[in-house]
């Protein structure tokens, strides 16, 4: 199909489920902070407010990133959130938290309130904006698993909310921490849906030496992507999908490079002598791909959405934007970002798949009125 500024037909409902706010009381708790995560202005702009979240990102020693990003109200002023719905004929949202969530919030009392605040600000803005937004909630990762389990009870009760969204240290010791099999457990029982969604990218050595010429690019493109397939792939060789086959597991970015890699892993998975002897149970990654995956669309081009969608069953990938991060470039009222997605899925796909990921298997998933 051709590449058009809108989806083709316009009887397609279109649900971005990746798309991220930070409400307000999360802003001030960003500006209250001197470490990173923060959020603050520099003296030669003071007006313009700056986002450092990334681990190391504000290292005098990379000038390209240590400012971090700019960030503006299209973070957290859910008026602007609907008018650029409206600008891309975005008919819902399921909005989330963007990274890092509250992986940083150590004490237990604080994590929970803060977990709570979020997740009722999120409930709030859904009802005023009945059938256009939803949200996935957040998890007070650092507070125990205890208080992460009654918040996720306490999800249940709340009309809007959709699932969780996760990064990918868990606790703090990753996702295949033998302690967090509680948490998934949970998870799977309540039939609460994980967004699971990087942040923290790989060892910056990894990026060598002139990595200070490169700005954002080999964290963002590379080290995001690997992270999420490192962080899933612990995940199917500790055995949590086999033990919970309930588990559903939503994955940002076309699941990393798990679609391309998963042959490669089951491979190793196979070949490996010290699983053998271990008498680990098999994996069948084919099989957990089919039962407990679901893939968002944000992947750019044509040729990695066709391998997202070969690589779980069809109604298993949808439409996301990652909004507000990438914004126009200047001069531009549209979102590049959006408009590179919407074209890779009318390109890939037959019109009634790319209709399909665009809205219709939202719709299903997560049970939406639009
Ligand atoms: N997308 C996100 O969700 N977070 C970032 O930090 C960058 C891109
Ligand atoms: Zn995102």
């Amino acid at each position: 199909m051709a590449s058009s500024d809108q989806p083709a037909d316009p009887q397609c409902l279109v649900v971005d489920i990746h798309t991220h706010m930070y409400p307000p009381p999360y802003i001030n708790l960003l500006k209250s902070r001197t470490t990173v995560p923060y959020i603050r202005a520099f003296a030669d702009d003071p007006a313009g407010l700056r986002l450092v979240i990334l681990p190391g990102e504000d290292s005098p020693a990379n000038p390209s990133t240590s400012r971090g990003r700019p960030v503006g109200p299209e973070y957290w002023d859910v008026a602007q959130k609907i008018a650029f719905m409206d600008r891309h004929h975005i008919r819902t949202s399921v909005l989330s938290l963007a990274n890092p969530w509250l992986d940083f919030v150590d004490d237990e009392a604080a994590a929970v309130e803060m977990a709570v605040r979020v997740n009722d600000w999120f409930e709030e803005t859904c009802a005023r904006y009945a059938g256009r937004l939803y949200a996935f909630a957040v998890l007070p990762m650092k507070a125990g698993v205890a208080a992460i389990q009654a918040e996720i009870q306490r999800l249940k009760g709340l009309q809007w909310i959709r699932g969780v969204v996760m990064g990918t240290t868990g606790r703090g010791d990753g996702l295949d921490d033998p302690g967090f099999l509680r948490v998934w457990q949970t998870l799977a029982e309540t039939s609460t849906i994980t967004f699971l969604h990087p942040h923290y990218g790989l060892p910056s050595d990894l990026y060598g030496l002139q990595n200070a010429n490169y700005g954002h690019v080999l964290p963002l493109a590379l080290g995001f992507p690997l992270e999420t397939t490192i962080a899933i792939t612990r995940m199917i060789l500790a055995g949590v999908f086999s033990d919970l086959p309930d588990l559903k597991v939503l994955i940002a970015h076309s699941g990393g490079a798990l679609p391309f890699l998963a042959g490669r892993i089951q491979s190793c998975i196979e070949h490996d002598s010290h699983l053998k002897k271990a008498g680990h149970k098999p994996i069948n990654i084919l099989e957990i791909l089919s039962r407990n995956i679901y893939l968002d669309a944000v992947i750019y081009s044509d040729i990695g959405l066709r391998t997202a969608t070969q690589a779980v069953p069809q109604g298993r990938v949808l439409f996301g934007t990652d909004h507000p991060f990438f914004p126009p470039l200047e001069g531009e009222s549209k979102w590049p970002s959006v408009q590179t997605n919407v074209d890779a899925i009318l390109k890939g796909l037959e019109t009634s798949d790319a209709h399909r990921v665009l809205g219709t298997n939202a719709i299903e998933l997560l049970n939406l009125t639009t």
